[in-house]
């Protein structure tokens, strides 16, 4: 096992593309991170740096201590799973879990041992003999980790893995992994721009934008405390709703109450919010969950959007809010299901609303 660490680590393509932008952070022994971002942002590239396929531009990389710039891939000690398997279409199962070992010359009981153990831990006991064209795509993807498995690696990189999965599948994979890093407590880097297996499988999530480190932190604490308007948008789903708006403080003046001016048609009474008094008349995003609109009477609600299109999920439901011309997402309980076409009186618990600066995309401590 082992640690991994970026010190300044760069990737700059031949045609002059900065794939990677320079990222520092460390993968504590042992740890699941996820690294997670939309197509292009740079997740493979710095993946593949790891792994030792693509070169590195700059800076450090070090594996359990050891600085690995230059050292070959079959010299790291890791193993990389990928989101297209990369079976060997001609062997069977048995055949692709035995094949790295066999090029590395280990001796033939020790092979035999370590396929039957990872065989074992995976399910794929019973199809052992098949090819990987008579497999499902679950049995498939779970040869290509056993691959990966047995050759007992201090890190383990993989890059969509289950992308290829439909989503019960997906979901069901994403518990075995998790289970299999518990049980091996080997250090893993998951690649993944799917925003939900990042929250639900990583101990900590790095989120990346072009090339650029945006946040690390546990998945709890960036859903709660995203640093700018980028990490607040990306995770959460549906999506956090962002209006923009200019505050106001009643005349009333100190412990008046503030509003949140989106338009003529768009005014919230955010009420005798604690926000700071120069805030009056700054223009500003204003972010709020769908879980936290709450529906409430005619006489205190902030805002009475029309019920646009209802989503029942079974054990929620989205409701799609329209209000001028802005769009609203609330995620409401089942119990009482909003009608297209009614008004529906909503709240803003402003213990609840995040404030982003409109040219940074900063949020703001309040
Ligand atoms: N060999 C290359 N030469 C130039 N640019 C490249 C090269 N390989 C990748 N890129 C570019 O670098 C950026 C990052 O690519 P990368 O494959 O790391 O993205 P990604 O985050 O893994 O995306 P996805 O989620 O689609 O897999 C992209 O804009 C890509 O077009
Ligand atoms: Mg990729």
């Amino acid at each position: 096992m082992a640690n991994v660490r970026f010190d300044a680590v760069r990737k700059v393509y031949p045609n002059g593309h900065v794939g990677v932008a320079g990222a520092s952070f460390d993968v504590a022994d042992g740890e699941l991170l996820v690294l997670v971002g939309p197509s292009g942002c740079g997740k493979s590239t710095l993946l593949r740096m790891v792994a030792g396929l693509e070169a590195i531009t700059s800076g450090t990389l070090s594996i359990g201590g050891r600085v690995v710039n230059d050292v070959a891939p079959k010299d790291r000690d890791i193993a990389m799973v990928f989101q297209s398997y990369a079976l060997y279409p001609h062997m069977s199962v048995a055949e692709n879990l035995a094949f790295g070992l066999k090029l590395r010359g280990q001796p033939k009981a020790e092979i035999a041992a370590r396929v039957a153990e990872a065989a074992q831990m995976l399910e794929l006991g019973a199809v052992l003999d098949r090819k990987p064209g008579q497999l499902s795509g679950g049995q498939r993807q779970r040869v290509a980790l056993g691959r990966a498995l047995v050759r007992q690696p201090q890190v383990f990189l993989l890059d969509e893995p289950l992308s290829n999965l439909d989503a019960k599948l997906r979901s069901g994979m994403r518990v075995e992994i998790a289970r299999l890093h518990r049980k091996l407590g080997t250090t893993m880097i998951y690649v993944t721009h799917d925003q939900i297996e990042a929250m639900t499988l990583g101990q900590r999530i790095v989120v990346f934008r072009d090339g650029e480190i945006q946040q690390i932190d546990t998945p709890m604490a960036l859903y709660e405390q995203p640093d700018n308007l980028f990490v607040a948008t990306f995770l959460g789903s549906p999506a956090m709703n962002v209006l923009r708006g200019t505050l106001q403080r009643d005349a009333a003046g100190e412990g008046g109450g503030w509003r949140f001016v989106v338009d003529d048609g768009l005014s919230l009474a955010l009420g005798a919010a604690p926000l700071p008094g120069d805030w009056h008349g700054r223009t500003l995003d204003l972010g709020i969950r769908p879980e936290h609109l709450q529906p409430t009477g005619h006489g205190d609600a902030a805002l009475s959007p029309l019920v646009e299109v209802v989503e029942p999920v079974g054990s929620e439901v989205f409701v799609n809010l329209r209000i001028g011309d802005h769009a609203l997402v609330a995620r409401l309980p089942p119990e009482r299901v909003p009608v297209p076409g009614e008004t529906l009186p909503l709240r803003i618990p402003v213990e609840r609303v995040h404030f982003f600066d409109i040219d940074t995309g900063t949020r703001l401590a309040h």
